[in-house]
């Protein structure tokens, strides 16, 4: 074999190493409004010969109202020592305080009138394209329900899949 195993980190590295280390926001909303939140799931790929972001939002975040009132978001990738906003955004609501102010964050606008940030080292804008509640049934092994649902945990996370119309980089 000429394979070699390598670290997933140095083979595919900005989701691998972006998601579950410096994170991104997801934003959504337009110039009349909009609310962004920390994510550490996501997923890019391919669907249906289109270029995908795929996203998940609980029910109960604020966010998840401009998800769903909105035809676009996008996923923006701070650098990395951005950890206060990344904290500030991924523990406070929006129903509470103004998150783009109190983070100092720029908002710019793009497809759609979809906010991302100015601060970002990346961003993808996607179009909405397939929306789906996960559902509890399809886990395979029922006794290994992940420990993020349920009394400890939170509601079940409606999955956002998008186009990427639109990529922005420094
Ligand atoms: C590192 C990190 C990753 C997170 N990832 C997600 C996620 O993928 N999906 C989600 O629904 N919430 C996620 N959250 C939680 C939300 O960011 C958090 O509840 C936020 O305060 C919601 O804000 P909002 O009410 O203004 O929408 C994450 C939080 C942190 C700190």
């Amino acid at each position: 074999m000429r394979l070699h195993p390598v670290d997933i980190k140095t083979l595919t590295p900005e989701v691998f190493r972006v998601f579950g280390t410096q994170n991104a926001l997801v934003t959504a909303g337009d110039q009349s409004g909009c609310n962004t939140m920390t994510i550490g799931w996501c997923q890019l790929g391919r669907l249906w010969n289109l270029p995908v972001c795929t996203v998940y939002v609980r029910p109960e975040r604020y966010t998840y109202q401009f998800m769903e009132s909105h035809d676009y978001f996008t996923v923006s990738v701070l650098p990395a020592g951005e950890k206060k906003t990344m904290q500030v955004c991924g523990t406070r609501s929006g129903r509470d305080i103004d998150k783009v102010k109190a983070c100092g964050l720029t908002l710019c606008y793009g497809a759609g009138g979809a906010p991302f940030f100015d601060e970002a080292e990346w961003v993808l804008v996607c179009k909405k394209a397939y929306v789906q509640d996960m559902d509890p049934a399809c886990v395979l092994d029922q006794k290994q329900i992940p420990p993020f649902y349920g009394e400890k945990g939170g509601g079940w996370h409606r999955i956002y899949t998008g186009q990427v119309v639109e990529a922005y980089t420094k």
